[in-house]
């Protein structure tokens, strides 16, 4: 499970907090230890160097006299006062005659003291005290007499704290609580532009592509949010285009089976009826001329809608020329002629366009399928004009028919894959409505465009504008 920024907070301001509580305190403590010692010292070291200098100076004739002055003495000073013989036995004491004659010989300061140097030593008691000895050699007529020892104890830190352990817990547990409602305010303070942030994500998440974060907190959480938005911008987006080319392609798919199944239900239909027999001669003719001319369509449906996806596909990678439109147009028009001609129409080139980068068959194509369209448009016939011009940086090519030109209602679909104005009376003249289709997508892959107008005089203007090629360059 994963913990949360409270948790987090909580236990690594606990750890900072108690962890640099102890370490200073134990540092401070030291210190003070070390510093009461240090004056601890310095009190003894100048009550036995008063002592041995007092001693030095009148004698140890009489050591019960100093003894006597000293235990008079004691209520007034600090230390223990000792006072020792060449030898290091105890010759007067503050503390009282008992211990008279013990040998402090053996202990290191009082070597040092009685070779006529300072002398200082600490022991650590059996109940954790700290005790501090200092002894000055007493020195009379040069010669060293003795020694002046002087001795306290103290109180050791360690010790103290032993002793202090109860409130030391529950100065530990106070600052534990202090900083639990700290953390506690910290986390909600940082964390609430991020749970603002969780809930908005889990809502996008949940299929809810509208919701956006209110960018806040820190700059670290506003940037997250930010970026939250652009990456919510852009799915929400690209959800759209996916949703948008689902509904195409259904709708694609639906287009095409609708289509098949018209000429499919012909061909059936007739053929059943010839199977059945008892048809006269005649009719049995028509039959098979329609067998033949619905697998046409068939055939022609395949091709267009292979070329169609041949060129919506290969975008950037047709083999381009340069083409001479007019060149083009005339070719496109004699390979239609018997076509055209069947249909009473005539058809007129004139003009010239600057050449353009291309794939000559593809442009072909273009006028092909508006020459198609337009003879077909016109049944009692009439003159088809194709025109070439300059526009600006563009080569121009127009068709222009005198049919009854296209219904206002249907102007902005007949680019449209299946797109037919008079559905019922083309499905008879055998138009799938894909070739001003694969007209839009030769424009758009030539990098050009393709619009349709009526003429104010009757009749339609189909409009293609390509790149011209720069000859000045
Ligand atoms: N010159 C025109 N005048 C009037 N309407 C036109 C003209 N050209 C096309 N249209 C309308 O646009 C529709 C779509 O044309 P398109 O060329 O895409 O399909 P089609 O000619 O019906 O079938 P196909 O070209 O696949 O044989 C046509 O059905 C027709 O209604
Ligand atoms: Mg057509």
């Amino acid at each position: 499970m994963r913990t949360s920024i409270r948790t987090r907070l909580l236990a690594s301001l606990l750890v900072v907090a108690v962890a640099s509580a102890a370490v200073l305190s134990w540092y401070f403590l030291r210190e003070l230890e070390a510093y009461g010692l240090r004056k601890l010292e310095e009190r003894l070291g100048s009550e036995a160097f008063l002592m041995a200098k007092l001693v030095g100076e009148t004698g140890l004739e009489s050591p019960s006299a100093v003894g006597n002055a000293l235990q008079e003495a004691s209520e007034a000073v600090y230390s223990r006062l000792i006072v020792l013989d060449a030898r290091g036995v105890a010759v007067a004491d503050s503390a009282g005659d008992t211990e008279l004659g013990l040998d402090y010989g053996e202990r290191p300061e009082i070597i040092r003291a009685l070779s006529g140097e300072y002398g200082a030593y600490t022991r650590v008691t059996d109940d954790g005290r700290v005790a501090l000895y200092v002894a000055y050699p007493i020195e009379r007529d040069g010669d060293i007499v003795g020694a002046a020892y002087s001795s306290a104890q103290t109180f050791s830190i360690t010790t103290l704290i032993r002793d202090y352990q109860g409130r030391l817990l529950t100065i530990i547990a106070v600052f534990a609580v202090v900083t639990l409602v700290l953390a506690e305010g910290l986390s909600r303070w940082l964390s609430h532009p991020l749970r603002g942030l969780e809930s908005t994500a889990t809502a996008f998440a949940g299929g809810n592509h509208a919701v956006r974060v209110k960018p806040a907190g820190s700059r670290e959480t506003y940037a997250v949010g930010e970026a939250f938005n652009l990456m919510a911008d852009e799915v929400g987006r690209m959800v759209t285009e996916l949703k948008e080319e689902e509904r195409r392609k259904s709708r694609f798919v639906s287009d095409v089976s609708h289509e098949l199944r018209t000429p499919l239900t012909g061909i059936r239909g007739t053929a059943e009826t010839l199977l059945e027999g008892d048809v006269e001669p005649e009719d049995e003719r028509r039959f098979l001329t329609t067998i033949v001319r619905e697998s046409d369509r068939l055939a022609r449906l395949a091709d267009d809608l292979l070329a169609l996806q041949r060129i919506e596909g290969a975008t950037g990678e047709l083999p381009l020329r340069r083409v001479n439109l007019r060149e083009v147009a005339e070719r496109a028009a004699e390979a239609l002629e018997h076509l055209t001609e069947q249909r009473g129409a005539t058809v007129v080139v004139e003009g010239e366009a600057p050449d353009v980068l291309g794939d000559p068959d593809r442009l072909q194509q273009v006028v092909a399928n508006l020459l198609d369209n337009a003879s077909r448009m016109m049944p009692g016939g009439g003159t088809v004009r194709v025109e070439l011009a300059r526009h600006g940086e563009e080569a121009a090519l127009s068709v222009l028919d005198e049919g009854p030109g296209i219904p206002e209602d249907a102007i902005g679909h007949i680019f449209d894959r299946f797109y037919r104005a008079q559905r019922s009376r083309d499905r008879s003249t055998g138009g799938a409505g894909l070739g001003l289709a694969i007209v839009k997508a030769i424009a758009d892959a030539h990098a050009g465009r393709i619009e349709a107008v009526n003429r104010p005089e009757g009749g339609t203007r189909f409009t293609l504008h390509l790149p011209a090629i720069r000859d000045d360059r």
